[in-house]
């Protein structure tokens, strides 16, 4: 990553290719600047369907588009930033306290996340006028 204390970046993986298909790998304690804790995916996901809404206290997660296409928007309080994913070697790091909505899915698309605790429900703000207010006391 170019820098550390960004709260979205890309992580390029790499990829062997030759003509029976593409390979590409993970390695924990290589690619991902976080100790895997958890992978979770989504499929089956209607073409109109919202996901997220909600940040994080303390997890990280890099999210793949394997299959198929989605649009992320990213909210860290202050910057805004939205970013389509479509290329599986190319994952999204996202850091703690970033709200983020995933929407525009294309048909059968699969968003694997990679993430760095447990599932914790205390871990979640799904309100984001809390979310604001957290985040304004955090920076004053
Ligand atoms: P949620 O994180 O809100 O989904 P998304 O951000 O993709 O829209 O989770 C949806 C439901 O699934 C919620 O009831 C919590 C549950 N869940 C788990 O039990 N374990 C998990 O690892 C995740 C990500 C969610």
């Amino acid at each position: 990553m170019n820098n550390k204390n960004d709260f979205n970046n890309f992580i390029n993986l790499p990829s062997i290719r030759d003509s029976r298909g593409d390979l590409t790998f993970v390695e924990g304690g290589n690619h991902i600047p976080f100790e895997i804790k958890r992978v979770y995916y989504l499929y089956n996901v209607p073409v109109n369907s919202v996901r997220g809404g909600h940040a994080h206290k303390k997890l990280k997660q890099v999210v793949f588009a394997l299959s198929g296409s989605f649009r992320i928007s990213l909210d860290d309080g202050e910057k805004k930033v939205e970013h389509w994913l479509r290329d599986p070697t190319k994952g999204l790091y996202i850091s703690q306290m970033t709200w983020r909505v995933l929407d525009c899915f294309s048909q059968s698309a699969v968003c694997m996340v990679l993430a760095s605790m447990p599932y914790e429900e205390d871990d979640y703000y799904r309100d984001y006028d809390h979310f604001r207010e957290v985040i304004k006391k955090q920076k004053s």
